[in-house]
């Protein structure tokens, strides 16, 4: 696997994202504080975990995407490789989405979960309503995965072969594969997946089994008798679409169990679900909930990792899917990191910043004359504290700083980084601090936006 991350990359883009420039006057120029928390995969993988998402392939630009390479170090294509997007005519394949996420996944030194090859949903009508003899199944199962995970070879690290497989009470879902292969099908699928790519981790995954309960048990025993057959079997993954304030409690105990078998867990499609609208108190249960499933598979050295079933709440299934509910991403509609964002970052031990939009800093030009001006920055906070900050712009019209006030900054090029004195690091709640300097120019001077860290 390509998964060894010991000296990822910050990602710059991302940290400029969101940032708004308003411009006041000719002199003044606003910009919106956003999280400048550490990425969640660099804190993911200084633990040595996985932080995934999901995504859609062709929401992967703008902020989207700034934050879709930025944050997370595992990409799962919501719906690009299943069945009915690469396949939705029998013998005439489509590959564009799912060639895009992983194309931008290696960009953006990202590893693939590959999802999925072998369910019973989301299959194209002519699979479904077709009537197929055991041979034929077979047959179609085996070249699909051969096709599949032939064409990414070496390049998705990890596939759920199958998907759902039981249901709730532990006996085996009556689906497409199983009522014409029996469960011989599963065996089946993991093995012409080794064949195809032999470096991938191969799992089974499913819902519904992040506590010990009769189907997390039934997944264990097929693990467990396949791992016994010498059936290749990597890992189980455990889907985690929770319900607000009902994360398990023998979670850690079940994926310890499933660790002890000796394969991965990962928990694979994490999204916690509330009745709407949100309120404060349920986002505070929330960051309970997602602190709750991250320390769950912290403390199993066995759980590679935890994926979001997508990262903004603009981007869930929920809502149309449960009628009523949704908000269960970390990142509201509008890219604004939610307090599960930050206790996501609290539970891989970093240190979060203040609720974006909190702090806002002012840029403005004081005074002018022919060649130099006196400008400064004022940055105040109302919702929350800041400490410890950093301010940066770009000039636009090649001014230079000549001396520098309140603050400690530097310039390279075009290039402005400023952080706060020793004795004005704090920026209170309902307060400001406002640092100065003086700087030269000529033809123009505009307002740089600036942005806050
Ligand atoms: C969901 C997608 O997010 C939706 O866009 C689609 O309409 C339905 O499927 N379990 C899974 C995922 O394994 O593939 C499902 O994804 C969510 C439930």
């Amino acid at each position: 696997m390509r998964s060894s991350r010991t000296s990822p990359r910050v990602r710059l883009a991302a940290l400029l994202a969101g940032a708004v420039t308003v411009g006041a006057l000719v002199t003044a120029g606003t910009t919106t504080a956003h999280a400048a928390d550490t990425p969640l995969r660099d804190l993911a993988a200084a633990r040595g975990k996985a932080m995934g998402t999901a995504v859609t392939g062709s929401k992967l630009t703008g902020t989207y995407g700034d934050i879709a390479g930025a944050q997370f170090n595992w990409l799962t294509p919501g719906n690009a490789m299943k069945w009915e997007s690469v396949e939705p005519t029998r013998g005439s394949h489509n590959w564009a989405e799912a060639d895009q996420i992983v194309a931008f996944a290696e960009a953006h030194d990202q590893d693939v979960r590959g999802h999925t090859l072998v369910w019973h949903s989301q299959n194209p009508g002519w699979l479904a309503n077709g009537s197929w003899t055991p041979a034929q199944l077979s047959t179609l199962m085996n070249d699909h995965i051969a096709l599949e995970v032939g064409r990414y070879k070496g390049r998705v690290a990890a596939w759920d072969v199958v998907n759902e497989p039981f249901n709730e009470d532990g006996t085996y879902r009556q689906t497409l594969w199983y009522n014409g292969l029996g469960s011989g099908y599963i065996a089946q699928a993991l093995t012409a997946a080794r064949a195809a790519d032999p470096a991938a981790k191969l799992y089974i995954n499913d819902y519904n089994v992040e506590g010990v309960n009769a189907k997390s048990t039934a997944l264990y025993n097929l693990v467990k008798s396949l791992k016994e057959q010498g059936v290749p079997i990597d890992g189980v993954g455990l889907q985690a679409h929770l319900i607000l304030g009902q994360v398990p409690a023998t979670l850690q105990q079940n994926i310890q169990r499933f660790a002890d078998l000796g394969v991965d867990v990962a928990i694979t499609e994490l999204d916690i679900r509330m009745n709407l609208p949100a309120d404060s108190a349920k986002l505070a249960q929330q960051a309970a909930d997602y602190k709750a499933v991250m320390n769950a598979c912290l403390a199993v050295t066995r759980c590679t990792g935890v994926t979001v079933w997508g990262f903004t709440d603009s981007d869930s299934w929920i809502p149309s899917t449960f009628p009523g509910q949704g908000a269960a991403t970390p990142y509201d509609d509008n890219y604004a990191p939610k307090p599960a964002y930050r206790a996501i970052v609290e539970a891989l031990g970093g240190t979060s910043t203040p609720p974006t939009g909190a702090c806002t800093a002012v840029y403005s030009v004081t005074s002018q004359w022919n060649t130099g001006f006196t400008g400064q920055v004022k940055i105040s906070c109302a919702g929350a504290a800041l400490s410890g900050w950093k301010a940066g712009w770009t000039f636009g019209a090649g001014q230079k700083l000549t001396s520098v006030w309140n603050a400690n900054c530097t310039q390279t090029g075009a290039t402005v980084s400023c952080a706060n004195a020793s004795y004005n690091g704090t920026v209170p709640d309902g307060g400001s601090v406002t640092f100065g300097f003086n700087g030269s120019w000529s033809g123009s001077n505009p307002v740089p936006s600036v942005t806050l860290g």
